[in-house]
């Protein structure tokens, strides 16, 4: 595991996204695992501008999102497919087709959740999971809890998490769903390699102890300790517990 420091979230975001073009750029048809939430937001701004200033390419590339709320569609503003919308894909020629999220409105969720597990497969597996954090540890929904879900799966939101949330939903935190699908643990740590965001004092106890602590569920990106090629980047707030 590394944690390299940058002095601020715009470092962060441009770090993250030279991490992104570089491999686009060595292995075009990549498999990217996108995030979510407030921290990678910079991070996708910097993407759109390097693919029209530069040419960044992304039409033969393919991404799976990591998660996304049960009971709202793809229309709905606070919706995750809404967010990638608005912040990536209707800005780079990514094609549709290869743009996979989950849907939270499927008829059968659990049937949902293994066809996800399969795409992800049949696309040859994750080359770059892209993580942020919750303050309470969590990585995609995977929330802390006594045990956790190796694949994807249905989960039940943490109240913290959905007031995480709440400012996608016009800050009304009873608007914000409260059941998710999310990749599984498993799902994350057979990406071949992961990069995780964090910025600001929000973050700074699970980072110490996503780094530091042990490998637990209840921190469950703790268990990013076990796999071979984790990259964090951290701004000094986030990364205060590691001194
Ligand atoms: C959300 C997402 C996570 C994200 C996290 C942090 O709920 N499901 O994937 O990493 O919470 O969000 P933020 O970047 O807004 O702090």
């Amino acid at each position: 595991m590394i944690v390299s420091l940058c002095s601020d979230a715009a470092a962060i975001s441009e770090l993250a996204a030279s991490r992104v073009a570089d491999l686009l750029r060595a292995r075009p048809t990549a498999v990217l695992g996108l995030p979510t939430g407030r921290t990678p937001i910079q991070m996708y701004a910097e993407l759109v501008r390097m693919h029209k200033e530069e040419g960044l390419d992304f039409s033969q590339a393919t991404s799976f999102n990591l998660d996304e709320f049960v009971g709202i569609g793809p229309d709905h503003p606070g919706s995750y497919h809404a967010y990638m919308a608005e912040h990536l894909f209707n800005h780079v020629n990514l094609p549709a087709q290869r743009a996979h999220l989950l849907d939270g409105l499927a008829s059968d969720l659990d049937a949902e959740c293994d066809r996800y597990e399969v795409s992800i497969v049949d696309a040859g597996g994750l080359d770059l999971q892209i993580l942020g954090i919750g303050a309470n540890g969590h990585i995609g929904f995977n929330e802390p809890a006594d045990g956790l879900s190796a694949r994807t799966h249905r989960v039940a939101l943490l109240p913290e998490s959905r007031e995480g949330n709440a400012v996608f939903f016009g800050g009304r935190v009873a608007d914000v769903p409260r059941e998710a699908l999310s990749m599984g643990m498993g799902t994350i740590l057979k990406a071949r390699r992961i990069l995780l965001l964090a910025t600001g004092a929000g973050k700074r106890d699970a980072i110490e102890a996503a780094v530091r602590g042990p490998v637990t569920t209840r921190v469950p990106a703790s268990f990013l300790q076990l796999h071979p090629s984790v990259e964090i980047l951290c701004d000094n707030d986030a990364a205060a517990g590691l001194r």
